[in-house]
């Protein structure tokens, strides 16, 4: 048996994405256990979900703010092998960064590098590819660095985008293809499938 990836998720929203990976971990089709949910939202899906489901949770909000020893303290104590951001929209402190380097995953809303950075959130992704008459958009999930939606790209997943197309139609439609982009990609992640060639990361198929 294969060693079990301790994974940290951040999530600070819905919790769509967390959760479907929480489930393909259930379903043993990820070989992952998931320590503790990060989020800096107390009333969200994230949290919800995480505490309905066993899950610890640590909230960083604006009454619980942390330094960046803290922050780094918490992480050590689960000793991640994957930190897997799943709308979180702060920066992650630079030493934390540092100190797990390709170990950080993020999932966006839209094709990077296009359409992403500080601000790049939720509707706002979309409006702004409709109203630069994209032909298509889609999900992309990236390693982790100093800037927001930023770091390499290790895979992503298009959806057509339609002329009568609204924010919330394709939000919706990207949701769904997040939902299969991300497990896909955090599955490979713990079967160490992902290799470089050169500053580039890439998916090898399982054997
Ligand atoms: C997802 O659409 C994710 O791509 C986005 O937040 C949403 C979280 O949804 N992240 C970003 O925009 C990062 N810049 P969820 O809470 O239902 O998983």
């Amino acid at each position: 048996m294969s060693k079990i990836f301790q994974i940290v998720v951040f999530a600070s929203g819905n919790g769509s994405n967390f959760k479907k990976i929480h489930q393909e971990i259930l379903a043993s089709n990820i070989n992952g256990n998931i320590g503790i949910l990060i989020s800096n939202n107390k009333q969200c899906g994230a949290v919800d979900y995480a505490t309905e489901h066993g899950i610890k949770c640590v909230i960083l909000d604006k009454k619980n703010e942390i330094s960046e020893n803290t922050f780094m303290q918490i992480l050590e104590g689960y000793l991640p092998d994957l930190i897997i951001l799943a709308g979180y929209l702060k920066l992650i402190p630079a030493s934390v960064i540092r100190k797990y380097k390709h170990k950080i995953i993020n999932i966006h809303p839209a094709l990077l590098p296009s359409f992403g950075g500080k601000g790049m959130y939720g509707s706002n992704v979309h409006k702004a590819v409709l109203a630069s008459k994209q032909i298509t958009s889609g999900a992309t999930v990236h390693f982790v660095d100093e800037k927001y939606d930023h770091g390499q790209i290790i895979d992503q997943q298009e959806v057509q985008v339609f002329p009568d197309d609204t924010a919330e139609l394709l939000a919706r439609r990207v949701l769904e293809v997040e939902h299969l982009l991300y497990p896909r990609v955090v599955k490979a992640c713990c079967e160490d499938r992902i290799i470089w060639e050169g500053d580039a990361p890439r998916i090898i198929p399982s054997k």
